[in-house]
């Protein structure tokens, strides 16, 4: 989306490739699409997986595996995005009840602070806490855990910004020559 723009998105903003960058950047439709393609690559690979009968740690594996090659891209040297959409879309087809019990803590802190980067760890974290307290089945207690450890991994710099105060929040526009 950013590049059919003229835009090198790892440069500008946050240098995410992500819905939010992309929309501090490009606005809000670019972002719409970048944030659902970004779910369907996660949902459709468990989909798949489950289509053809993978279940359990292996199903827990295809979702990590996806997340993994969206945040480290083949096609982008191994860099790429933050995985909180992809995660998100993993869960929606590991476990549609549990992304639906994380979806409105995430996005409501998203809307309290006005930081997504706080909303999605708060999601994520969420996510794993309501899958132990429901008790789910280990393999996807394992899955889920990890799935939020990579998306705080994958904000240790926006842990560093909203330290020390200088995050940027929903709704600030990032300049193209940033
Ligand atoms: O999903 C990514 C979001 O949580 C943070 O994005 O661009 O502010 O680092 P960004």
């Amino acid at each position: 989306m950013a590049r059919y723009h003229g835009v090198d998105i790892q440069k500008v903003g946050s240098g995410n490739t992500g819905a939010t960058n992309i929309l501090r950047t490009l606005g809000a439709g670019p972002a719409l699409v970048v944030a659902v393609f970004d779910v369907l690559k996660g949902g459709i690979a468990v989909w798949l997986a489950r289509l053809v009968g993978i279940e359990g740690y292996l199903l827990g594996g295809v979702a990590l595996a996806a997340v993994l090659g969206h945040n480290y891209s083949v096609f982008l040297r191994f860099t790429g995005g933050k995985g909180v959409a992809t995660s998100f879309g993993t869960l929606l087809f590991l476990d549609p009840l549990l992304a639906l019990l994380t979806f409105p803590v995430g996005v409501a802190t998203m809307g309290l602070t006005r930081f997504v980067s706080a909303g999605s760890m708060i999601g994520a974290l969420t996510a794993a806490v309501v899958a132990i307290a429901l008790g789910r089945p280990m393999w996807e207690i394992l899955t889920v855990v990890l799935l939020a450890a990579l998306v705080f991994w994958t904000h240790r710099e926006n842990i560093k910004r909203l330290q020390a105060g200088n995050e940027r929040r929903l709704g600030d526009k990032a300049k193209i020559s940033d």
